[in-house]
């Protein structure tokens, strides 16, 4: 049996942010400095180390960032005022606010108060609707985005494809199925979830199959087509005393018993983590652009 083909987001996300230097560097000759605020609300440990990494790479870029912390207690009034000053703010191109926020928090108005044209998650209904009418002024959530990118990159057909995606979340699930049936992809989409009658003998017809659920090693080898493209998007934190930090990273997929099944698959981390970032970087290089 061929191992299976190792999709390296690593080293795909770093060609994609050389690309957004050059063009940040472009962009700035011409007075405009693409800009992004981060809003994180509460301590949740991994939005922590998301938002970090998500502000290092707009310094390492030469874009201006603003990351904004704010105690687990924040109103839905003060979060939404925060957003509205950002909304007003010609530096900032890029509004971004980490989910999952505090249970008290309604996350669907905050993301309704954003300025769609500053929207770079891509969460707004208007960018929602601009997704699936296909309308490239809108902005791609950053997961499915980087997910697509990298099976473009590695050269994976996906015309005419079976792609299954599990999961139906509105940050990766249902823009991943959008994405993956649209004109320039032309798979043929199944969006499994949860609920779904046989899970396993659902995920058995993929050519491409797309993980997106968030529990951890889930996927399982008799789940999985023999030569399937299998793309990992679940970063789950599952203890390990062996580790310094008392944890390790793992997948939805079931890697070690996966992979040798597959023609090509994402590892955890480094897989789709990476390709995440890049593609945030990108549509605020778009807001960036289209606000000028
Ligand atoms: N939490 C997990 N993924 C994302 C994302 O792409 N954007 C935001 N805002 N929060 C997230």
């Amino acid at each position: 049996m061929t191992p299976p083909r190792i999709l390296d987001g690593k080293a795909v996300a770093a060609a994609v942010l050389d690309e957004c230097r050059a063009e940040a560097a472009a962009l700035s000759a011409r007075g405009i400095i693409p800009g992004l605020a981060v809003v994180l609300v509460g301590e949740d440990p991994a939005s922590q180390v998301y938002v970090g990494s998500k502000v290092r790479t707009c310094g390492e870029l030469g874009f201006h960032s603003r990351k904004i912390e704010l105690p687990a207690h924040t109103t839905q009034d003060e979060l939404l005022e925060v957003v509205r000053a950002l909304n007003a703010d010609p530096a900032i191109h890029g509004i971004l606010v980490q989910s999952p926020p505090p249970k008290h928090i309604d996350e669907e108005e905050i993301i309704r108060a954003i300025d769609p044209r500053k929207d770079v998650d891509g969460f707004h209904p208007e960018n929602v609707a601009k997704l699936a009418l296909e309308d490239p002024s809108g902005f791609v959530p950053c997961t499915p985005a980087g997910c697509m990118k990298l099976l473009e990159v590695s050269g994976i057909d996906t015309n005419g494809a079976e792609a299954v995606v599990i999961g139906r979340s509105m940050i990766v699930g249902k823009p991943m199925a959008l994405l993956l049936v649209s004109k320039h992809s032309n798979a043929t989409v199944t969006i499994a979830h949860s609920r779904s009658r046989d899970l396993a003998s659902i995920c058995r017809r993929a050519d491409i199959l797309v993980a997106a659920v968030g529990r951890p090693e889930m996927v399982k080898a008799d789940w999985v087509k023999q030569g399937a493209v299998v793309i990992d998007v679940g970063i789950n934190r599952v203890e390990d005393p062996s580790k310094k930090s008392g944890y390790r990273l793992t997948g939805d997929v079931d890697y070690a018993e996966v992979a040798p099944k597959c023609s090509a698959i994402t590892p955890v981390p480094g897989g789709v983590g990476p390709m995440t970032i890049a593609m945030l970087m990108k549509n605020t290089l778009q807001a960036a652009r289209q606000l000028g």
